[in-house]
């Protein structure tokens, strides 16, 4: 399925798939198709990537189980960059997944230097964000979560110091509260399949944080007991550190199995049965039986000034307590896709898909898609000028701002700091 609308430059497209093809991430197009409904957030290109979505979207279907865990690092205030993957989580609890919510706290400390009020007070605000919404399901505080830590810990077993710096090309002067950091973000996206039962389970990110996804999917692997391969004719079930007993019951299992030093071959059978049957196997002795995580990517809404959007660089953003005088200000002097002249605008027309102001209409200002096609129409046909279009994107703004400030004080009593 090709996005109907594709907000964003060739350029910058051709550099996006490049890095995805590095690292083996898919186009989400490889999947979309599976969802009984697509998101707008998928049909307008917001979401372009995956690993592994297939899963997810395959549940969705058939509605089988699975789980949505995203992460917030408490260092500054929730702002409208944030909201887009707040969006992917609500929808996918709507599409009935089990939801889950870290707030990264210990991360925030670690790596950013914030005070433990500071990412309570901050925390507390996404999820306020959150469940303004219309969240609904877990959230947790990453330091005051016993048994993530000890998840965590369990993961650190799988993971060693090159590894850290193959990846994040970690130094001799890093912290080791930073490594730390990591860890537990790793027990994070495997922590609600210790919640509830193991099941497929999407962290939707934005492209930075897809290391942590890559080595968290190789520690949940490694945490296996088995690995089930298909063969030519057969099944090979092998034993990475399987209690014995544990293979016995695999072999006993399957009539007309083989057991070997270490492995289990079983004749016939599908590999995806065979799966399952050995998961089972694997939690009733005592293992995780974990999927490897699911993630997708998503772009990020560039600043208002262009450039990155961060609560560091307060122009190019707008947090959700600021007064409505600011926040009409902001979107005034807003950088648009225009033209150097307003003739040359009128004759050439306007940039839409490379206009943070468009683009903040597209990810969260107009939902209905003919009105956004309309408003694209009109700025590439030289119809609508920046000014008009500012003051248009204001009014949607405000109106956006306000509703949600109010629902974010109706869902204050929603929030708990645990
Ligand atoms: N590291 C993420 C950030 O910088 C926050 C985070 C912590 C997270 N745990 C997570 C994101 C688990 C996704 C999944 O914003």
């Amino acid at each position: 399925m090709h996005a109907p609308i594709n907000p964003w430059s060739s350029q910058q497209s051709d550099d996006i798939e490049k890095l995805f093809s590095l690292f083996g991430i898919e186009p989400i197009s490889s999947a979309s198709g599976i969802l009984p409904r697509v998101p707008s957030f998928i049909s307008r290109g917001v979401v372009v990537g995956h690993r592994d979505y297939r899963h997810i979207a395959e549940a969705i279907r058939d509605s089988k189980p699975f789980h949505v865990l995203t992460g917030f690092m408490p260092s500054g205030h929730p702002h409208l960059g944030h909201l887009m993957v707040m969006k992917e989580v609500v929808w996918h609890v709507e599409q009935g997944g089990t939801g889950y919510i870290t707030i990264a706290d210990r991360e925030a400390h670690a790596v950013r230097d914030i005070s433990w009020a500071k990412c309570d007070e901050y925390g507390r605000e996404y999820l306020q964000c959150l469940y303004a919404l219309g969240y609904q399901g877990h959230t947790y505080f990453q330091s005051r979560n016993k048994h993530l830590l000890d998840l965590a810990f369990e993961a650190a077993t799988k993971v060693n110091f090159s590894e850290l710096q193959a990846i994040y090309g970690f130094s001799d002067e890093t912290a080791l509260a930073h490594a730390e950091s990591v860890i537990t973000q790793v027990a994070d996206i495997l922590y609600p399949q210790v919640d509830s039962p193991p099941a497929p389970t999407i962290v939707p990110v934005g492209i930075d944080q897809d290391p942590h996804i890559r080595l968290t999917r190789g520690v949940a692997h490694k945490l296996r007991m088995f690995t089930v391969e298909e063969r030519e004719g057969y099944i090979s079930v092998r034993s990475k550190n399987a209690p014995p007993a544990a293979l016995d019951e695999v072999h006993r299992r399957y009539r007309g199995s083989k057991k070997y030093e270490g492995h289990v071959d079983i004749p016939g059978g599908k590999c995806i049965d065979v799966s399952a049957e050995v998961r089972q196997i694997e939690i009733a002795h005592g293992g995780y039986g974990f999927f490897t995580p699911s993630s997708t990517y998503h772009r990020f809404m560039p600043g208002l000034q262009g450039g990155k959007m961060s609560s560091s660089v307060p122009e190019s953003t707008i947090t959700f307590t600021e007064p409505d005088e600011v926040v009409r200000k902001k979107v005034m002097a807003a950088l648009t896709g225009g033209r150097a002249t307003l003739a040359e605008q009128k004759e050439q027309g306007g940039e839409p898909d490379r206009c943070p102001l468009f683009l903040l209409n597209l990810f969260h200002m107009v939902e209905d898609d003919a009105e956004l096609m309309e408003i694209r129409r009109r700025c590439l046909e030289g119809e609508l000028m920046c000014g008009q279009c500012k003051k248009e994107t204001a009014v949607r703004v405000l109106a956006f701002i306000r509703d949600f400030r109010e629902r974010m004080e109706a869902a204050a009593h929603l929030v708990k700091v645990e």
